[in-house]
């Protein structure tokens, strides 16, 4: 198994109290004994698993060797480190795993800053008020088992009129609710990637993403943001479906102008989807374009509540044609025969409260307080200023954001870095913050930031500075 992948499988292993190498082998141990590195694993030489976690390499030998003594590994000079014990399964599947979804596992109260899964911090007022309002709604319910795989009927045609309402004309039959966005994804890739299919991705993207299309078995083409040079790519690679974040774009926060999504619509012949989870963050000012659907029928809307109201009611959504939501929900009725209807309900009145005052401001607020630290503190980062989202795509001047991650987790923070967004490779140079934590807690971000930046050894081949970029 490659260094990165493991170091990637280890998640906050370095959060706790104790010596660094007893707290690497008690997270090798754990992962050994769930079976995650199952018998006869090939683990990384000392020296790549040191580099890849940015730590010395005594402390990789002296992990490696208590889990030796406890007879959880063999080593062997020249056929290297393996899981012990045999198993019939053979070699694990190498397949990498999302450092985002790695992060939801890890326990919340380790006092690590900036976790790496960026949502508001806790459900706004508005939550409990719409759960107020459905009580009643409850108590009338009468012959009604509850069971939606296409969604709850109320919240169907409340999505239904929001997308007619932004100029993509929509009838209950076209929506889908499903549990998040994510849900959202990993139903579209069951539906249209089969192993071996390709998928134009932009690069970098969404993690999330990237893990459902691969747990299908796609392979990954990578295009620059926005998917430019997509019609190129399609007439070349035939892909099975293509995916982009046309609006406060994950991680870059770059936003696709009107002209350029509708072309872009146009030109798709291929299953295209367009992810709208971001696209209620803009500041204030901004305005909210017309979603890509509204030009081309190849054009799949996903979207969800979990980062303008809480990611708490798992509430998401697919629109697409009534026949492929058709299709989805008999796919899902497999996996769960429908969503929690009272939190769809109280999607339902959350729905005309995606204005609410004062999520604009909050989140304008929360990037320029980040931003503004960063430039003060560590002026040499690249920190490109976005208009609307939750995250700033910083660029380190050298070293790389994987071992960079490894030093600020050691100071107590939890940063995404690049490579595990970007199926090019090219983002390794990159770290991603977000700014939905509350001020004070930004702050002690940026103390604990700059603190690892000193305190940061960058690999032998990464020390030379890279060229500045406009910003
Ligand atoms: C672009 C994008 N799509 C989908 C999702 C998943 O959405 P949910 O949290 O509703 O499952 C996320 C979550 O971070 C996201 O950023």
């Amino acid at each position: 198994m490659r260094p990165i992948e493991v170091a990637e499988r280890l998640g906050r292993w370095s959060s706790g109290r104790g010596p660094l190498y007893v707290l690497l082998a008690a997270r090798l141990r754990r992962l050994i004994d769930d079976g995650e590195l199952p018998p006869g694993v090939l683990l990384p030489p000392d020296r790549a698993l040191a580099g890849a976690l940015a730590v010395g390499r005594t402390t990789v030998v002296a992990a490696y060797d208590l889990l030796r003594s406890e007879g959880r590994i063999t080593r062997r000079q020249g056929s290297g480190t393996h899981v012990a014990g045999w198993t019939s399964a053979g070699p694990v599947e190498d397949a990498p795993v999302d450092p985002m979804f790695l992060d939801s596992l890890e326990s919340r109260d380790d006092g690590v800053l900036l976790a790496i899964c960026a949502a508001p911090g806790d459900p706004p007022p508005q939550v409990a008020e719409a759960y107020a309002q459905i009580v009643p709604e409850l108590a009338r319910i009468t012959g009604d088992i509850g069971y939606y795989p296409f969604g709850h009927p109320v919240l169907r045609q409340a999505l239904a009129d929001r997308y007619t309402g932004r100029g993509v004309p929509t009838c209950p039959d076209q929506v889908m609710v499903t549990n998040g966005g994510q849900q959202a994804l990993s139903l579209l890739a069951h539906a249209l990637v089969s192993p071996g299919d390709q998928v134009l991705v932009e690069a970098p993207t969404y993690p999330g993403a990237l893990e459902a299309f691969r747990e299908k078995g796609a392979v990954l083409r990578g295009l620059p943001v926005g998917l430019d040079g997509f019609e190129a790519a399609v007439r070349e690679r035939r892909p099975a479906l293509a995916y982009v974040i046309p609006t406060y774009q994950n991680p870059t926060g770059s936003v696709l102008p009107s002209l350029a999504r509708e072309r872009l619509a146009r030109a798709a012949d291929v299953p295209l989807i367009e992810d709208e989870v971001p696209a209620d963050l803009g500041f204030p000012g901004t305005t909210r374009l017309t979603p890509m659907a509204a030009y081309s029928d190849a054009v799949i809307s996903i979207g969800s509540l979990s980062k303008s109201i809480w990611g708490g009611l798992r509430i998401g959504w697919i629109r697409a044609s009534a026949p492929l939501i058709n299709r989805l929900a008999r796919i899902r009725a497999v996996h769960d025969l429908g969503g929690n209807v009272p939190a769809q309900l109280a999607a339902a009145h959350l729905l005309p409260q995606l204005d609410r005052v004062g999520l604009a401001e909050e989140l304008q607020a929360r990037h320029d307080h980040l931003r503004g630290l960063l430039t003060q503190h560590l002026p040499t980062w690249a920190v490109p200023t976005v208009t609307g989202g939750q995250c700033l795509w910083v660029r380190l001047p050298y070293g790389d954001g994987a071992s960079y991650a490894q030093t600020a987790l050691r100071h107590g923070l939890a940063v995404l870095p690049g490579t595990g967004l970007d199926v090019t490779g090219q983002s390794d140079a990159h770290v991603r913050l977000h700014f939905r934590a509350r001020p004070d807690e930004l702050t002690e971000a940026v103390t604990r930031l700059t603190t690892a930046w000193h305190a940061y050894h960058p690999p032998a081949d990464r020390v030379h500075p890279r060229p500045a970029i406009a910003i």
